[in-house]
C-alpha cells in the first residue's frame, strides 16, 4: 500500500512506500540494474530524502527484474567516464561511492538488502553496506573484475575484507567464480536465504520485526556496533557509556524507564523474551 507524500521515483530508480518500508528498487531491469551516474545521482538524492521522510522507517534496497545488480555500468560509468577531464571523473566517482557506502553504511534508519538475483562486482558496495541482507537462494554472486581486467575497487574489496572471511574473500577475488544465495548465507555474506518465492514476505516479515523495537535506540546500537569495530576497548567503554547517556536524553519514549517498569514492578513481560509494551 502506498502511502500519501511527495513521489520520489526517478529514471532510474522506483521507490514505493509501504507501512513504514520504503521499497527502494534499483530500476534498470534492461540493463541488469547496472548502476550508471544517472542511477548514482538519483539514489544519492533519494536515500538523502529518506533521511527525513516519515513514511521511511525501514529501507529496503533491491533490484527490478531478475538482477539485484549487475554492478558498475561498464559503459556509462567507465567508458564514457574514460575520456573525461580528472575533476569530472572525481565527481562521478564520488557520488556512487557517497551512496554506495559513505551514506548508506551510517545510515540513521535500519536498512536491508533484498538480493533478488544477479549481484556482481560494485555490487557488494551497498549490499555490505546496509545492516541486514537477505537473498533469494537462487541469486548469483560473483566478484566479476578479474574476469575483465580490472581490481575490486570502488572500495569493494575493503567491503569484503569486512564480511568475507579472508580466505573466502581470497578466493573470490582472485577467481571471479560464481556463487549462489545458499552459498553467500554460509560465508555470512548475507544474513539469510530463502526461495526466491519466500523472499519479499521474508524481507518484509524481518523489517516488520524492526519496526516492532524502539527504533531510536535500534539505530544507536547499530551505529555504536560499527564505530567500537576499529576502537580500543578502553575508547570503545567510553563511547558506549558516553552514547547510552546520550541516548536516555533522546529517548521521548523513555523504552528503559518502560522496561524496567513493566518488568520489575508490574512483572507484565520479560526482557529476556520479547520487547516492551510500547503504547503505555
Ligand atoms: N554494465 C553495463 N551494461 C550491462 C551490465 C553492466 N555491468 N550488465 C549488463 N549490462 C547490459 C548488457 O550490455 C545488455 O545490454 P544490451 O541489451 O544493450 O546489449 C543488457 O544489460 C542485458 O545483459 P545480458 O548480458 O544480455 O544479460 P544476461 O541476463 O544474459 O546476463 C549478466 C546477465 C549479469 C550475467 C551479464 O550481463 C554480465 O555479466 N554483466 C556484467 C557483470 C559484471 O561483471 N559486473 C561488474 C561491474 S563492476
Amino acid at each position: 500500500m502506498s502511502e500519501a507524500g511527495p513521489d520520489l521515483s526517478a529514471s532510474c530508480v522506483d521507490v514505493t512506500f509501504e507501512d513504514g518500508i520504503a521499497w527502494v528498487t534499483l530500476n534498470r531491469p534492461e540493463k541488469r540494474n547496472a548502476m550508471s551516474p544517472t542511477l548514482n545521482r538519483e539514489m544519492l538524492e533519494i536515500i538523502e530524502a529518506l533521511e527525513t521522510d516519515e513514511r521511511c522507517k525501514v529501507l529496503i534496497l533491491t533490484g527490478a527484474g531478475e538482477s539485484f545488480s549487475a554492478g558498475m555500468d561498464l559503459k556509462e560509468y567507465f567508458r564514457e567516464v574514460d575520456g573525461l577531464s580528472p575533476a569530472e571523473v572525481r565527481r562521478v566517482r564520488q557520488t556512487a561511492y557517497a551512496w554506495q557506502w559513505r551514506r548508506l553504511m551510517n545510515y540513521p534508519k535500519p536498512t536491508i538488502a533484498m538480493v533478488n538475483g544477479w549481484c556482481f562486482g560494485g555490487a557488494f558496495t551497498p549490499l555490505i553496506a546496509c545492516d541486514l541482507s537477505v537473498a533469494a537462494n537462487e541469486a548469483v554472486f560473483g566478484l566479476s573484475e578479474i574476469n575483465w581486467g580490472i581490481i575490486p575497487g570502488g572500495n569493494v574489496t575493503k567491503a569484503v575484507c569486512d564480511k568475507l572471511r579472508p580466505a573466502d574473500a581470497m578466493l573470490y577475488i582472485m577467481t571471479g567464480r560464481n556463487f549462489d544465495g545458499v552459498k553467500a548465507a554460509d560465508m555470512g555474506l548475507v544474513n539469510e536465504a530463502v526461495p526466491r518465492a519466500q523472499l519479499r514476505d521474508h524481507t518484509r516479515a524481518l523489517a516488520k520485526e524492526l519496526m516492532s523495537k524502539n527504533l531510536l535506540v535500534m539505530n544507536a546500537a547499530k551505529i555504536a556496533l560499527k564505530q567500537v569495530r576499529t576502537m580500543t576497548w578502553e575508547q570503545a567503554e567510553d563511547y558506549l557509556g558516553a552514547k547510552a547517556g546520550q541516548l536516555r536524553g533522546q529517548d521521548t519514549e523513555r523504552g528503559r524507564e518502560k522496561g524496567l517498569t513493566q518488568f520489575l514492578d508490574e512483572k507484565s513481560f520479560k526482557p529476556g523474551l520479547g520487547a516492551y509494551r510500547r503504547d503505555e
